[in-house]
């Protein structure tokens, strides 16, 4: 892990001024492993029909009832027997908290996605209110804060986190250690000041890190 994380911060420095897509993780939609075609590809059609009949799929079915969390929409991928969130319609930090006080079946989803999305400033303390993600995909929207514990849903679980393109200033870095998990952390895009490199040296399975265009100070030596 070492060669490769400073391979990246080489990346990292050199890149900082240009394009620093082409050197960490290009996003564009043939390599983006969240596209939402191939997201959409091999969702199982859950329609209202199917939602009063538990043994629809043989066993209850996992997603939460639609209208209890609405606007936001979960789709159930019958291959890998995963479930994924899409938020991206959320109009209030309210609203989200109110969503996830709901009655979730099943608490360990694959993906929490919102993209494109104006009403969300601030990721709140808790919000997701002991449901779990392997993935937390918050891209191309108005994320300014997240808050210390917004993400504590997920230390065990998060394998990748992505806050790409965002005006996030502010991040708890200093909670990254804690992500046993964690393979990809991808904050470029943002408005981030200060980067301390010593938050993401406790990460083992670190893989990926992406802090391109935030006009950040990185504070500290990576390990
Ligand atoms: C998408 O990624 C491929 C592979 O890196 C690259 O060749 C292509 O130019 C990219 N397309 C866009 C529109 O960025
Ligand atoms: C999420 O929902 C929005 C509509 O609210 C849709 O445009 C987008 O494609 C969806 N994304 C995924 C990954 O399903
Ligand atoms: C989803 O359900 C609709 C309405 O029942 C049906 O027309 C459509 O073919 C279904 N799609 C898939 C992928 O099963």
């Amino acid at each position: 892990m070492k060669t490769h994380l400073i391979a990246l911060l080489y990346a990292v420095f050199t890149c900082s001024s240009t394009d620093g897509r082409q050197f960490l993780g290009p996003q564009n939609g043939s390599q983006d492993p969240v596209s939402n075609d191939a997201f959409n590809q091999n969702k199982v059609n859950v329609t209202q029909d199917s939602r009063h009949q538990p043994e629809y799929y043989g066993y209850e079915r996992p997603c939460p009832n639609a209208e209890d969390i609405a606007p936001c929409v979960c789709t159930y991928d019958s291959e890998d027997t995963t479930m994924s969130l899409n938020c991206s319609a959320v109009e209030s930090e309210d609203q989200l908290r109110q969503i996830f006080k709901s009655y979730f079946p099943f608490k360990n989803y694959r993906s929490f996605y919102i993209k494109n999305n104006n009403n969300i400033k601030v990721l709140e303390s808790g919000v997701f209110n002991g449901i779990s993600f392997e993935r937390i995909d918050i891209t191309y929207s108005n994320l300014e804060v997240i808050e210390l514990h917004a993400l504590d849903c997920c230390y065990e679980t998060a394998s990748e986190i992505n806050v790409e393109v965002n005006r996030i200033t502010s991040f708890p870095f200093h909670e990254l250690s804690i992500f046993s998990k964690l393979s990809n952390f991808n904050i470029g895009y943002n408005s981030v000041s200060i980067i301390l490199a010593d938050a993401f040296n406790g990460l083992t399975a670190l893989e990926g890190l992406q802090l391109y265009n935030n006009q950040a100070n990185i504070v500290g030596t990576f390990i």
